[in-house]
């Protein structure tokens, strides 16, 4: 349903990276409800270019944000094709193996999550600025999540990766801003998309709700793309440098010292 404020992306070029799946997916379905064209950039070719062809104005590019030259090409040539670049939602991203103790971690399994999560991010973020800034506007979406701000919730490479991102959204952000360019980034709790069943086993359902100090709600796709969606709109004009907590307040506090009585 579009909301009071209509269609709040009408004429607006976005790309989002892993924009086939889970929370891209949600993301490519809602900018696209709000009038902007959606390109899908991702590694899942079947995935991405069946959900272009049910949007309303999508296209699907494949794109591994690992390397530098199929992002300089998918940018090159969505800004050939729509003429320029308004939204970058820098979204892909993986788990990697689900290890906990440092002891068991190889370095290669620890650089392949830093180069889907954070060099993935900085690719996004540099061929995008490079288009934005002739441009004097964009806005840039990178996807961190809570384990960009606490640990102990995920490996040590996605939790690295992660506070990474926050870093690298504020540092370019400060950049950025010089041309107009703004840059922000979501970061949810536990959605259950493809890759959190996966890494945590769980079923349809956020099983882990429970851990958020938010009652009453479950945490969706939707409810990131609709952050994302206020990062990439006009409403946010003056919002920069931004981690947009989509978390239930799970990030606040640690429920095993709290001064309120919980009901559960
Ligand atoms: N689901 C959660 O609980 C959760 C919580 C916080 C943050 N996040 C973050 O949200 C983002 C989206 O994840 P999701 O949960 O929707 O998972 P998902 O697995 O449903 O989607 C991730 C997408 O990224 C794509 N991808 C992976 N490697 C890629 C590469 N090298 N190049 C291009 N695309 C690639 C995948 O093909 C997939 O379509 C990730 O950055 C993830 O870390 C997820």
């Amino acid at each position: 349903m579009i909301s009071a404020l209509g269609r709040r992306l009408e004429g607006k070029v976005a790309m989002i990276t892993g924009g086939a799946s889970g929370i891209g997916e949600a993301t490519a379905r809602l900018f696209s409800k709000h009038g902007a064209h959606v390109v899908i950039a991702d590694i899942q070719d079947d995935l991405g270019l069946s959900l272009s062809k049910e949007l309303e104005s999508a296209s699907y590019i494949r794109c591994d944000v690992t390397n530098e030259n199929e992002v300089e090409n998918a940018v090159n040539t969505v800004v050939s094709k729509h003429g320029k670049l308004d939204t970058m939602f820098n979204n892909a991203g993986i788990t990697g193996a689900n290890k906990t103790s440092i002891l068991d971690n190889t370095k290669s399994e620890f650089e392949a999550v830093i180069n889907v999560n954070l060099v993935g991010v900085f690719l996004g973020t540099k061929h995008a600025a490079r288009v934005m800034i002739p441009a004097r506007r964009g806005s840039i979406i990178n996807t961190a999540s809570v384990c960009g701000s606490i640990g102990g919730v995920a490996s040590h490479a996605y939790t690295g990766s992660k506070h990474g991102v926050v870093g690298l959204t504020k540092n370019t952000a400060v950049e950025l801003g010089a041309f107009g360019v703004r840059v922000n980034c979501v970061s949810p709790y536990v959605v259950a998309t493809p890759l959190a069943k996966n890494f945590f086993k769980l079923d349809d359902k956020g099983v882990l709700d429970v851990y958020a100090n938010l009652k009453g709600a479950a945490l969706e796709p939707n409810d990131v793309a609709e952050a994302a969606l206020y990062l990439a709109s006009d409403e946010s004009k003056y919002v920069s440098g931004l981690n947009l907590v989509v978390d239930g307040a799970f990030t606040v506090l640690n429920s095993g010292f709290c001064v309120f009585g919980q009901s559960s």
